[in-house]
């Protein structure tokens, strides 16, 4: 049976293909167009999804979208004509908007399935998409699940359990009254691209005193004891989908916001520190109310606000389950696997076999074409016998390096395909890379990997976290040995690598471990400021020459300026 998964309809575009049951591949559109986060319909991921997956498309039987567009659509009108003064932006986003997004899925259909076979066309709640779907695809066959993000058709979080081949919703709360959403608003407070830069506020957060504003921050959102979220919205305009998301009644509280660009002020840190830990108790009292009504050992984690990885680790330390499991792709560039599964398992009762444990689902360049490309651009390089060994030992002598290995992976973390790579021991490393390699504000902590086999001894987390999506602290010990990677806060965003996943990447760190005794390498996505991860060599190359990057580690070939 043949699968294809598509998100079209929200940000971060992708397709995915599914053959009995099996991720064959998944892609993001942005990786092609480099336009990221884009909501472009996705006709470049799906093509190369059927090309790698040798699938024609009168050979597919289901086609699974992201997203149910009829749904809610009274509540939707209902909502507009409350507020007519306000509703012109929202009518203009979810109805026009909407009607061109469907439009343009018409027309694929129309134009791609042109035999005499129609697929079955099966459109998914999005909260589905995320909550179900990356309970299918989890280790799992009890779990409990939340989905939290800025909001779908209408819901904005989904509180649940799964069991085998079924899901059930305990409860939705509704749009406007979205964390993921709150979490934006003070993203844009914070000077960044909101439903953007969320990563940004993230990593601003330890820098501040939560104290100062906590308290005043409780006051913007509440949750039920049923794990309900409820928004004070006299602090927010988001609801309104108008150009500012914040009201001034905040600014009026948390005071001005940041330009653009403009200077940090302290209570930019504190703002953000304060809603970081406000996220964070939402969070854990939507965990304790899923805990207490499920009595499940592991946690499923799913939709935007999963991408918090602070959050993820603070849930993984007190929320009381064994393990959490959260999808690399969490956002919506997940949501084309998730439907997919989604309809696999709880519409057609298909039986679950599926792990996706593994985040390097996407396409890979073969060694003929790297070469192909490296000598088109005239560049001089070198073959490598042995590609890991020789970027370590530029790695033990402080280089930095772009590595560029196998499939790509699927979510917004470079995992070790589409990664620039460095030595964290060297306690300049992390301005080095700031400034003269991604061009970003110099506060930003870069993540590390580490081998499954050695993480322990230098981070403090019992489990593994190979998609990059459960902080963690350093251990007091190391964080001199490993300055480049550790936050101010002393925590780390650690990937752990396992040899069957990435063979190549574990051999890198592990041969740098043999050398400095330190098996941890630094971590950052392979891409030029503001544009997505590297897809093609050429994207590897451009972004080569025009960073300080060292050398260019790509397929069997090394290149050192
Ligand atoms: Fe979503």
């Amino acid at each position: 049976m043949i699968v294809l998964g598509i998100n079209y309809y929200f940000h971060d575009s992708s397709a995915a293909l599914v053959v009995d049951g099996e991720l064959i591949v998944a892609l993001e559109e942005e990786r092609f167009t480099r336009n990221k986060h884009t909501r472009e319909f996705p006709e470049n991921a799906i093509r190369e999804c059927l090309r790698i997956g040798g699938i024609s498309a009168d050979q597919v039987d289901h086609v699974a979208v992201s997203i149910k567009p009829t749904h809610c659509w009274q509540k939707k009108v209902i909502y507009a004509l409350k507020k007519p003064h306000k509703a012109a932006p929202f009518i203009k986003h979810e109805l026009i908007n909407g009607y061109f997004k469907q439009r343009r899925f018409k027309q694929w259909v129309a134009d791609t399935f042109t035999g005499s076979k129609k697929p079955n066309i099966a459109f998914i709640e999005h909260h589905l998409s995320h909550a179900a779907g990356t309970f299918f695809v989890s280790p799992y066959d009890d779990a409990a699940i939340m989905a939290i993000d800025g909001s779908g058709e209408w819901a904005c979080a989904w509180l649940g359990q799964g069991k085998g081949n079924n899901v059930t919703c305990f409860n939705e709360s509704v749009f406007p009254h979205s964390l993921g959403s709150i979490y934006e608003s003070v993203t844009e407070f914070c000077g960044f691209k909101p439903n953007y830069d969320e990563g940004k506020t993230m990593g601003l957060a330890p820098l501040g005193d939560a104290s100062r504003f906590i308290e005043e921050a409780r006051k913007t959102v509440s949750i039920s004891d049923e794990g309900q979220i409820d928004v004070d919205l006299s602090y927010f305009s988001y609801q309104f989908w108008g150009y500012k998301r914040c009201a001034q009644k905040f600014y009026d509280v948390f005071g001005e916001p940041r330009a653009m660009d403009g200077e940090f002020e302290t209570h930019h840190h504190d703002v953000a520190a304060a809603f970081q830990v406000l996220l964070e108790e939402c969070a854990l009292k939507m965990a304790a109310f899923l805990k207490q009504k499920t009595d499940a050992s592991h946690l499923i984690i799913a939709g935007g606000v999963a991408l918090n990885s602070v959050m993820n680790g603070r849930l993984l330390r007190e929320a009381g389950f064994e393990d959490v499991y959260i999808m690399p792709a969490a956002g919506d560039n997940g949501t084309s696997i998730g439907a997919a599964y989604t309809l696999l398992h709880q519409e057609l009762n298909q039986p679950r076999s599926f792990v996706h444990d593994n985040p390097y689902v996407g396409n890979e360049y073969s060694d003929e074409e790297i070469e192909t490309a490296l000598k088109r651009f005239k560049l001089s390089y070198r073959k490598s016998t042995d590609i890991a060994s020789d970027t370590a030992d530029l790695l033990e002598n402080g280089k930095i390096g772009g590595w560029y290995q196998g499939r790509m992976e699927i979510g917004p973390r470079a995992l070790g395909s589409r990664s620039i790579v460095a030595n964290p021991a060297f306690p300049d490393m992390k301005d080095k890379i700031n400034s003269e390699v991604k061009f970003r504000e110099a506060y930003r902590p870069f993540a590390p990997s580490a081998t499954v086999e050695g993480a322990k001894e230098f981070f403090d987390i019992e489990v593994e976290a190979p998609f990059m999506l459960k902080v963690c602290q350093v251990k007091e010990d190391k964080q001199s040995v490993i300055p480049a990677i550790t936050h101010v806060d002393g925590s780390a965003r650690l990937q752990t690598v396992r040899a069957e996943h990435h063979a190549l990447y574990h051999a890198l760190i592990s041969q740098l471990g043999d050398r400095t005794g330190v098996p941890v390498v630094l971590n950052t996505s392979f891409n030029i400021q503001g544009e997505p991860v590297c897809e093609s060599p050429r994207d590897a190359i451009r972004c080569f020459y025009s960073t300080g990057l060292d050398f260019l580690a790509i397929g069997s070939f090394l290149i050192e300026k």
